[in-house]
């Protein structure tokens, strides 16, 4: 397969719907409403176009996932905040799972957030997997989540050196998370 990942461009928007619709149709965890974050998170302040990335089969020309990252603040002990980035959601559609795609669209993502000056990611989700791209759990930093959730499932990374070393506090989400 010739895989390219691209950012995500105005015309791909409803195809990128269905295809995070069908990736989470079967997805434990999930209230199968993933593609309407999207959508919802698109237009937001914290929406950054360039963190919107979809992989590509260049020979069929098809999209096959999904990768967002967005802008989150964490609202600290000491009522400062720190600017930091949530990723939410990732998807590869069923039979390409398994493919190594989901690793590279979260490798590339990150990388283009450092690149474009962003220090810190913070994820709620399967805690076997995240780890690999160097994800702790969030806790480490003293960094909770705004709703109940197991603490090994709530993570976050660094990307430059103690970027979250004096971020204890309380992620804020956009409203439009929750709709
Ligand atoms: C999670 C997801 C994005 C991973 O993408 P992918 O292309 O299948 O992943 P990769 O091929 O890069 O990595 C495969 C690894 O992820 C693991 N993995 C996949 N789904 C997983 C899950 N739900 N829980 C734990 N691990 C999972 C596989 O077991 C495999 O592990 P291994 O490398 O040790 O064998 C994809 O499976 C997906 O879209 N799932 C449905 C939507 C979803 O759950 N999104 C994540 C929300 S947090």
């Amino acid at each position: 397969m010739n895989l390219i990942i691209r950012q995500e461009q105005i015309e791909d928007y409803e195809l990128t719907e269905k295809v995070v619709k069908r990736a989470f149709a079967n997805a434990e965890h999930s209230d199968q409403q993933e593609h309407l974050l999207v959508a919802r998170m698109r237009k937001t302040s914290g929406f950054i176009p360039k963190l919107s990335l979809v992989p590509i089969d260049k020979e069929k020309n098809e999209i096959l996932g999904h990768i967002l990252l967005s802008k989150i603040k964490i609202n600290k002990d000491d009522n400062e905040f720190v600017e930091s980035l949530a990723l939410a959601p990732v998807s590869v559609l069923p039979e390409y799972q398994n493919k190594g795609i989901g690793g590279l669209l979260i490798t590339e993502a990150l990388k283009e957030a450092k690149k474009s000056g962003y220090d810190s990611v913070v994820v709620l989700g399967h805690p076997e997997y995240y780890p690999k791209f160097g994800f702790k759990k969030a806790s480490l930093w003293g960094i909770k989540a705004p709703f109940e959730v197991p603490d090994e499932a709530f993570m976050a990374i660094e990307l430059s050196d103690n970027a979250l070393h004096n971020a204890s506090g309380v992620v804020e989400y956009p409203s439009e998370f929750f709709e």
